[in-house]
């Protein structure tokens, strides 16, 4: 059994502890966002990782110094890793959700969106592929529900790769989005039904969000809600 915990958090104030634990080329990212909400979703996403690596390592936050080198360009926009740790980390944020994803090595992938936006018919056919779509309810509530479970699921599978959405969405065909996730096939070669498990997650009202771990074995996971207040008064 593979255990994965998920920390939900809101976005939070900026402090000088928080700003101070972000590394240069973070700092780098933090000025560049011209939003203060993109600024604090960065913010948190980092500072939640940092602790939650912190805690499994049995380090302080400030000890943690994540490699971030994206595969294509070289620039830290990539997934965050320790190096040399047994760790597996995922970030994802939208609107008022930042969540983290942490496993003892094994490559994980988590994904939290916001289900308000409008779901158009050209949404669907840039994500789902034709078996997935007829799957789809035709009530629009419903129909919106069903298609950010589909997105959620196969981003945080996507993530958990570390490639992202250089798969394309349309090369899974997932279960339906009433039944357990579970990847039926892929015409990508970096996954397989054998090696992928992923589970939906309940980041609150208005919100959907997927976990992914590459893995033969069965997934264990845990949610819990974190406030930097806590974790201060648990250092
Ligand atoms: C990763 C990706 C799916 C993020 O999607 P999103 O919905 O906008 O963002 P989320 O909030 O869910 O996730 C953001 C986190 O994904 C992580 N991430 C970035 N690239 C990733 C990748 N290839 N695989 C897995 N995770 C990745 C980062 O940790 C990031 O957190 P940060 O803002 O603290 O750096 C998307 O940006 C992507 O596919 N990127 C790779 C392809 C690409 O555009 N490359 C450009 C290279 S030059």
């Amino acid at each position: 059994m593979i255990e994965c915990a998920v920390w939900w958090s809101e976005p939070v104030l900026e402090s000088e502890a928080m700003l101070a634990l972000l590394d240069p080329p973070e700092r780098i990212r933090y000025d560049s966002y011209r939003r203060v909400e993109d600024r604090r979703r960065f913010l948190t996403g980092r500072v939640l990782a940092k602790t939650v690596a912190a805690d499994r390592l049995g380090l302080s936050p400030d000890a943690i110094h994540f490699d971030a080198t994206c595969t294509d360009c070289g620039k830290q926009h990539g997934p965050v890793r320790v190096p040399d740790a047994e760790l597996g980390l995922s970030i994802s944020h939208a609107g008022d959700r930042v969540g983290v994803a942490a496993t003892s090595g094994a490559a994980v992938g988590l994904d939290v969106e916001a289900v308000g936006r409008p779901v158009d018919d050209s949404l669907i056919a840039y994500a789902l592929n034709s078996a997935e779509h007829a799957t789809l309810p035709s009530a629009p509530e419903a129909r919106t529900q069903a298609f950010f479970t589909f997105w959620t699921r196969k981003e945080a599978v996507m993530k958990a790769t570390g490639r992202g959405l250089r798969i394309p969405l349309r090369s899974l065909v997932l279960s339906k989005a009433t039944e357990p996730a579970r990847l039926l096939t892929s015409d990508d070669s970096a996954l397989s039904p054998h090696t992928t498990r992923m589970a939906d997650l309940d980041p609150g009202p208005g919100y959907r969000a997927a976990v992914a771990v590459i893995t033969t074995d069965e997934i264990d996971i845990t949610e819990r809600w974190w406030s930097p207040a806590s974790s201060e008064s648990r250092q």
